[in-house]
């Protein structure tokens, strides 16, 4: 059968409906697919943001780390040009708690030294009314940060609200450059991301929280131990050698004949001594001399002289380190050698102390009987809230038989 080209034979126009049909639905499916790819797409930025931030909620990174990765997150899945992590302050001003730019964009941030004046009219205030995102062209923002948008070019502020706790704790701002408005639905997607965040805000804020606490549990317990050691010095330690004086005067005058008056007043004034000497060494014992007089290294010479187990000392010398950090390395080794002699059965130990820029490293090492378990006793749990007080950390090794190290790192 002749048929002219393109037109439609008995069979394709029985099946022209069924064609019109298929053709529509793969128009339908084609859009479908484009915009679920966008969607799918945005998703997976979205998500790939949240988890970087999620990654350093988890390591345990600082606020400010955690606020500048957000920050920085959400300025790219945006497209803004800045963005803001600001935190309210109780005299309506706001700090800036992180501030990003998209690369390429002035270098013009943080207004005003990083905190600035809420104002009535900034998207900011606004969300303080109304606990929801709020959105404004920085032309009508009347409020001195307005000026400072104008002065940068920046047209338009968006802010969603960053809630901690059932709390209003902030806002999350994102700035744009000219005159063209943010995409509608940068709001949402703010939204959307500000929710997610606030897990890392409440994880940061309990984290540091708890770092704090146990930083003043240390540094309470540190100041404590010193206000004992003073007590100690300035008290009973001076009352007993004034008495000590005074009875080896009393003795001096019991006249010959009385020599078991003077025996028994000399063995007084002995024991008195001995009191004394124990007291001493007690004081001695809460806070090393030798770690206020000649730091840190001759106070760990003095711990190893006095250690009956043989102990390699390896010092990087230089530079005396703050005083709280001293304090607590010296109660690492302190501790450390305490169990070795306790626990480890050792035939030999080593100190290490490398001392690079900023960063402290200290391993205590021992080659005994390992096992330890941090679980069965006090003193390594309490050298690890010490040392993670001080944002430092922390590694006990100690497979069974094959000896134990303490390693921290400082800095
Ligand atoms: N160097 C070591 N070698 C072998 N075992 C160790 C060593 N250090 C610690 N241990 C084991 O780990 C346990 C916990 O040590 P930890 O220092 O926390 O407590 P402790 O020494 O028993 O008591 P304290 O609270 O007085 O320090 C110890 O009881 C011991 O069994
Ligand atoms: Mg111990």
């Amino acid at each position: 059968m002749d048929t002219q080209a393109g037109a439609p034979t008995g069979a394709t126009r029985a099946h022209g409906p069924l064609t019109r049909r298929l053709r529509a639905l793969r128009n339908r499916l084609n859009v479908t697919d484009h915009s679920d790819c966008g969607e799918i797409r945005r998703l997976a930025e979205e998500r790939g943001a949240l988890q970087q931030v999620a990654t350093l909620v988890a390591r345990g990174s600082s606020p400010s780390v955690i606020f500048n990765a957000a920050a920085c997150a959400l300025g790219g899945l945006i497209k803004a040009d800045y963005t803001a992590i600001n935190r309210y302050e109780g005299d309506r001003t706001m700090s800036i708690m992180a501030f990003w730019r998209a690369p390429g964009t002035p270098d013009i941030g943080p207004p005003f030294g990083g905190r600035w004046t809420l104002g009535d009219d900034t998207p900011s205030a606004a969300v303080l009314r109304g606990h929801k995102p709020s959105s404004r062209a920085s032309a009508t923002i009347r409020s001195d940060i307005g000026g400072w948008h104008r002065a940068h070019r920046i047209g338009h502020a968006v802010a969603c609200p960053v809630i901690v706790d059932d709390d209003l704790w902030g806002t999350m701002t994102a700035l744009y450059l000219g005159t063209d408005p943010p995409e509608c639905d940068v709001e949402e997607r703010m939204g959307k991301f500000v929710e997610l965040l606030n897990c890392a805000i409440i994880q940061a804020k309990t984290r540091c929280e708890l770092i704090t606490s146990r930083a003043r549990l240390v540094t309470g317990a540190d100041a404590t131990r010193r206000r004992i050691e003073r007590d100690l010095h300035d008290g009973a330690q001076q009352r007993l050698i004034s008495l000590a004086l005074r009875l080896r005067e009393a003795e001096e005058t019991v006249p010959p004949e009385h020599r078991e008056l003077r025996q028994r007043l000399s063995e007084a004034v002995q024991d008195l001594t001995g009191t004394v000497d124990e007291l001493r060494e007690l004081s001695a014992g809460l806070r090393p001399p030798a770690l206020a007089v000649r730091g840190l290294d001759a106070a760990l010479a003095q711990l190893v002289a006095r250690c009956p187990v043989p102990v390699e000392l390896n010092i990087d010398a230089g530079r005396r380190l703050d005083e709280e950090i001293e304090v607590s390395l010296y109660y690492v080794v302190s501790e450390a050698l305490t169990n070795v002699l306790k626990h480890a059965n050792a035939s030999t130990a080593s100190i290490d102390l490398e001392k690079e820029n900023t960063r402290v490293c200290l391993t205590v090492r021992d080659d005994g009987v390992g096992g330890a378990d941090p679980a069965r006793g006090s003193g390594l749990t309490g050298l690890r809230d010490r040392v993670e007080a001080l944002g430092g950390t922390i590694k006990i090794t100690s497979p069974p038989g094959h000896g134990t190290s303490v390693v921290v790192a400082i800095g």
